[in-house]
């Protein structure tokens, strides 16, 4: 299977190199003038690891689509939206399933692209089996320890950063009361930790939050188990900004948000980017939606230690927003035909 996955992008972007995969050539690098709108050649230039894109397993059959996320000009990164979750990795109490993930592993190596793993330890897209388990908390502790250190062990060596913990906050900045929570307390973050550490040392393990891009109560909720952590000596490497915003409604803060986790000595990443708006979509929503794109690269263009972008997924066919958000869409820089929208301008002025 993975050698079928690598041969089919590699062949994709190969036909589309020729020009002969219709949809894929509004983005194949065809002159140098077309290869200077690279997002990852010109992000990699300004001295980011990367600029990168989400994708999903189900969407590696479209080989137009796989053609130009396979592109390493392009996109230097990946990330799986949901197949290295613990529901897709877990699904029972000690039986591991990796295929999914390791599709994706394969295609980002096979195009020469850093991988970001998604994630070990999230309220969201966990069986039943361990929010519904009724464990102990010494139970507990070892499911988090075996889940974290086998997924993280799994793929060593081969993931650049993990989200290790996805989303511990409520917008109000108090804890989520989820099963790890309610169960151990804060502690269960640096119970994640340590265990990812031990699995794979040389990934960058990362806690990863949204509404965290402006200042307030969840943002100073991060910031203070951000030091409780490096208190107790606890492993943590960087903080993911997901950074899914509304047409019109980027933080003007962002810059100095991100700041604010630099100066504590670890690095950013702006980590599921999309920006969604009320469909339809108008030339006036896409010209904002330009201007957005381009203040939050600029952003992270602008914080020393924010080390990449990677958008929730490049293009508008695949975006998990209009089964989310009813009557809302056309969140990403290519639209649904695999065409760059305006967006995608921006997206290249902030980078040159
Ligand atoms: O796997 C089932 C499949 O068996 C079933 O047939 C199908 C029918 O609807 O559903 C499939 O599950 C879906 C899953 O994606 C896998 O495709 C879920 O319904 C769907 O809700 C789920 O959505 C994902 C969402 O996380 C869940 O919270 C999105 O694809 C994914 O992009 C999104 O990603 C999250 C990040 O992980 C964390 N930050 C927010 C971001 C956006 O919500």
């Amino acid at each position: 299977m993975m050698t079928i996955l690598g041969f089919t992008a590699f062949a994709a972007l190969f036909l589309a190199q020729q020009g002969l995969l219709g949809a894929a050539s509004p983005t194949a690098p065809t002159s140098d003038a077309a290869a200077a709108s690279e997002l990852n050649t010109l992000a990699t230039a300004l001295g980011w690891k990367y600029f990168g894109s989400a994708t999903d397993n189900p969407e590696l059959t479209d080989t137009a689509y796989v053609a130009i996320l396979s592109d390493n000009g392009m996109f230097g990164q990946i990330t799986p939206g949901n197949s290295m979750k613990w529901d897709a990795t877990e699904p029972e109490r000690g039986t591991f399933t990796f295929s999914g993930g390791d599709a994706i592993a394969s295609l980002a190596e096979g195009n020469g692209q850093l991988l970001r793993g998604h994630n070990c330890v999230w309220y969201n897209q966990l069986p039943s089996w361990v929010s519904s388990g009724g464990f102990d908390a010494a139970t507990l502790t070892s499911i988090i320890q075996t889940h974290c250190s086998t997924v993280v062990g799994h793929y060593k060596g081969q993931i650049y950063s993990w989200d290790v913990v996805n989303e511990p906050f409520n917008d109000d900045g108090t804890w989520r009361t989820d099963v790890f929570f309610n169960t151990l307390g804060e502690d269960y973050v640096g119970i994640a930790l340590e265990a990812a550490s031990g699995a794979d040392p040389a990934a960058k393990l990362y806690i990863n939050e949204y509404n965290i891009e402006s200042a307030g109560a969840k943002q100073t909720a991060l910031l203070n188990l951000v030091q409780s952590l490096q208190s107790a000596g606890t492993p943590l490497d960087g903080i993911g900004f997901q950074c899914h915003f509304i047409v019109g409604e980027v933080p003007t803060d962002l810059q100095a948000s991100l700041e604010k986790f630099t100066a504590l000595g670890l690095e950013v990443a702006i980590t599921e980017l999309d920006i969604r708006m009320t469909l339809p979509s108008t030339d006036a929503l896409l010209a904002q939606q330009k201007t957005d794109y381009e203040s939050v690269i600029a952003a992270c263009r602008a914080v020393s230690g924010c080390v990449g972008t990677t958008i929730w997924d490049y293009t508008d066919k695949y975006s998990w927003v209009p089964s989310t958000f009813s009557g809302q869409g056309a969140a990403c820089p290519w639209d649904e035909n695999l065409v760059t929208k305006p967006a995608f301008d921006g997206i290249v002025s902030a980078l040159s």
